[in-house]
């Protein structure tokens, strides 16, 4: 199936100040789109242009690097715009969502820190996650460069890019400050306990 790249489900002023219009031009517009186009025609070379983009990620992790990256980074994008609104995050979360943090991550405080941790301690590009894990637990993970949850059979619940391209413009190399601003007013939790 072929790669397309998804309209923001928000204007671009919509998250700002937190990420703004001119990061969201250049990272949906830029970025996500080069992903996309590169991502086709790499699938189409290696025949992979019938599969769905979950298998074309799961195949390509680990035998076809060039692929995997643009492929992996439409998946994560794709999902990442809709962990996002205007007015996000905060405290208030979906009570599934809220209990199995309390029981599986030892309460919201020390998910906010744990995640923001993950995010900080990422070196160079990457992500950082909340995932139900393959026995159903939460766990809060990081990868490097386009890697994802798919790669370990994890359900992503929740991503962060901590890519530059992601907060460089707007919190410039502050990227703590980037990870709590995403948990405090963007995230989408409904979205996020949907997945659950
Ligand atoms: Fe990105």
């Amino acid at each position: 199936m072929a790669f397309t790249l998804p309209d923001l489900p928000y204007e671009y002023e919509a998250l700002a100040p937190v990420m703004s219009r001119e990061t969201l031009e250049y990272h949906h517009d830029k970025h996500h789109k080069a992903y996309v186009d590169k991502g086709n025609e790499l699938a189409a070379e290696a025949g992979m242009d019938g599969l769905s983009l979950e298998e074309i990620v799961k195949q390509s992790h680990g035998k076809n690097p060039a692929l995997f990256n643009n492929a992996a980074q439409h998946y994560n994008h794709l999902h990442f715009w809709n962990w996002m609104k205007k007015d996000g995050g905060g405290t208030s979360l979906p009570g599934k969502l809220s209990s199995a943090i309390d029981s599986d991550l030892g309460g919201y405080d020390k998910f906010k820190a744990d995640f923001i941790a993950a995010g900080t301690t990422q070196f160079g590009s990457g992500w950082a996650w909340l995932v139900k894990d393959t026995d159903g637990s939460l766990k809060v993970t990081k990868t490097e460069n386009g890697v994802n949850p798919l790669c370990f059979d994890q359900t992503a619940l929740l991503g962060c890019d901590v890519w530059e391209h992601s907060y460089y413009i707007d919190f410039r190399n502050a990227r703590p400050d980037y990870l709590s601003n995403f948990l405090d007013n963007l995230v989408n939790w409904d979205n996020v306990a949907s997945r659950l």
